[in-house]
């Protein structure tokens, strides 16, 4: 079976609740995890304007979700800024993507972003901003996979912990 990206719809409300209950307390990713699913619609509605750059909250830009599906499950989910903003460009960058925990280690995060770095080009983005923790082996393997190269770190947060920031190339059409 192989694993595609789809835009989030309808099919996928049981397994999209699994991938929530899968993560416990982990910090989701990308943050559009963290909006209420509880009506499910409402979250596949609010997910399409913010892509469309409507009803985008102050602070946000406009962003585009992306869904990792294998066999009928929803495995991955990941998220392309359109632009970014200066507090972006310091920390943030253009994708956030993450893998549902039982399905870690396979290799799907590199499928993920390569076929987010297509999404990407779609959009009009060549040079594609990527920020990870320095910490954080299985993503900065994840962005060196697909063509990353180290730009720059920078301290987030108020531990300033320590942030890399990686330009990847989206491919060509
Ligand atoms: C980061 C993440 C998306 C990677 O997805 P994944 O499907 O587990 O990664 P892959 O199987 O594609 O592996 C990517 C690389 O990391 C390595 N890797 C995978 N898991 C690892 C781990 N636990 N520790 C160290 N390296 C690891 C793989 O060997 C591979 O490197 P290689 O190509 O040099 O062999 C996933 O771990 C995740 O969702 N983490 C939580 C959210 C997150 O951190 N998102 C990234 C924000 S920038």
């Amino acid at each position: 079976m192989t694993a595609a990206v789809v835009l989030p719809g309808p099919g996928y409300e049981g397994s999209y609740r699994d991938y929530i209950a899968e993560l416990g307390s982990e910090e989701r990713y990308p943050f559009q995890m963290d909006l209420p699913h509880g009506d499910f619609s409402a979250l596949l509605e609010r997910l399409r304007d913010f892509a469309a750059g409507l009803r985008v909250p102050s602070g946000y830009v406009r962003t585009s979700t992306h869904w990792l599906v294998e066999g009928g499950e929803l495995i991955g989910v990941s998220s392309v800024r359109h632009h970014l903003s200066k507090a972006l460009a310091e920390c943030g960058g253009h994708i956030g993507l993450g893998i549902r925990p039982s399905y870690r280690g396979r290799g799907l995060g590199k499928t993920l972003l390569a076929l987010t770095l297509r999404e990407a080009r779609k959009i009009g983005l060549d040079d594609v901003h990527i920020h990870c923790h320095k910490g954080n082996e299985a993503s900065v393997r994840m962005i060196l996979a697909n063509g990353g190269v180290l730009h720059s770190e920078t301290s987030a947060g108020d531990a300033g912990a320590r942030v890399q920031r990686y330009v990847v190339p989206a491919p060509g059409p």
